[in-house]
C-alpha cells in the first residue's frame, strides 16, 4: 500500500507571463511547486496514510533548479524517499506520463495534482486518497459551478450566436489532485499517448483519460484553496490569501 504524487511543474506560464516558468513563480516568499508539496506532505488519511513518493516535473533546462527548491523541509519525515524530479513533455498529459514512468513498482494509488495549486489543503488531498483506497479507482474533486454557462460553437465575440445554456446544476469545475488505482491511470495513459505531443489535442487533465476508457470517474467535494494560479491576478489573489479561505 504506497501512495505517490506526481506533481505537474513543467508549464512555462505562458498566460501568467513572468520570468520564471509559474511552478518556480514565488508567492508568499517561495516558489508555487514548494507550498504544493508541502501540502501533499501534510496530508495523512483517517487510516493514518501518507504520500510516500514524489516525483516532480520540471520544464526543460529548470530540472536544477526545480531541485534546488525541492531542497527544503516539505515535512518528509521517515519512510519517505527524497523527490524526484524529472524533465515534463511537450503537453501536461506528456508531463504526467513523463512522471509515471518514474514511479517504482511498490506504488499502488497515484494522485496527479498541478503546482499551479498551491494551496490545496492537505485534508483534501486525504479525502481523494481515501475514496481510492475504499475502492474507487478515478476520484476527482469538483465545486459546483457558480457562472452560467453557454455553449457557443466555434465562438468569437459576435461571430456566431449561442447555441445553448448548460444545466449549471450538471456542472463541476474539477481540480486537483486527482487519484487514481496506478494500474488504471497508466493503461489510460498508454492508450491516449498519441496525443501527448501537442497541448492543443492532448487531454487537460487525468480523469478524461479514464473517462475515455469507458471507467467510472468518481467526484468528491473540491476546495476553494485548491484554486488554479492561471493569470497574474489569480497571483495576487494566493499572494493576499494564501491558504485562507476568505479575506475575513
Ligand atoms: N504542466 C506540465 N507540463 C506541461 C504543461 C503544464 O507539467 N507541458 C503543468 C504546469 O506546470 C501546471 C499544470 O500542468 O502545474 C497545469 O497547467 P497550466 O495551469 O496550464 O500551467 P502552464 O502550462 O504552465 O500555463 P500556461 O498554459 O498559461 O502556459
Ligand atoms: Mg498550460
Amino acid at each position: 500500500m504506497t501512495t505517490a504524487v506526481v506533481l505537474t511543474a513543467a508549464g512555462s506560464g505562458a498566460r501568467l507571463g513572468h520570468v520564471l516558468p509559474k511552478a518556480l513563480v514565488p508567492v508568499r516568499g517561495e516558489p508555487l511547486l514548494v507550498h504544493a508539496a508541502r501540502g501533499l506532505m501534510a496530508a495523512r488519511t483517517e487510516a493514518g496514510e501518507r504520500v510516500a513518493v514524489l516525483v516532480v516535473t520540471a520544464p526543460e533546462g529548470f530540472v536544477a533548479d526545480v531541485r534546488a527548491a525541492l531542497e527544503t523541509d516539505l515535512g518528509a519525515g521517515p519512510g519517505v524517499v527524497p523527490p524526484v524530479v524529472v524533465v515534463g513533455g511537450a503537453s501536461r498529459q506528456a508531463s504526467v506520463a513523463a512522471g509515471l514512468a518514474a514511479l517504482p513498482p511498490e506504488v499502488d494509488v497515484v494522485l496527479v495534482h498541478d503546482a499551479a495549486r498551491p494551496f490545496a489543503p492537505p485534508a483534501l488531498v486525504a479525502s481523494v486518497v481515501e475514496a481510492v483506497r475504499a475502492g474507487h479507482r478515478a476520484v476527482v474533486p469538483g465545486l459546483p459551478v457558480t457562472d452560467t454557462v453557454k455553449r457557443v460553437g466555434p465562438g468569437g465575440v459576435l461571430g456566431w450566436p449561442v447555441e445553448a445554456t448548460v444545466p449549471r446544476a450538471e456542472l463541476r469545475a474539477v481540480q486537483t489532485p486527482q487519484g487514481f488505482d496506478r494500474a488504471l491511470l497508466d493503461r489510460a495513459h498508454r492508450a491516449a499517448a498519441a496525443d501527448a505531443h501537442d497541448e492543443s489535442v492532448a487531454a487537460s487533465d487525468d480523469a478524461g483519460l479514464v473517462e475515455r476508457l469507458g471507467e467510472p470517474v468518481w467526484v468528491v467535494p473540491g476546495d476553494e484553496r485548491a484554486a488554479k494560479i492561471t493569470t497574474a491576478r489569480d497571483l495576487a489573489v494566493a499572494e493576499l490569501l494564501g491558504d485562507d479561505l476568505s479575506p475575513a
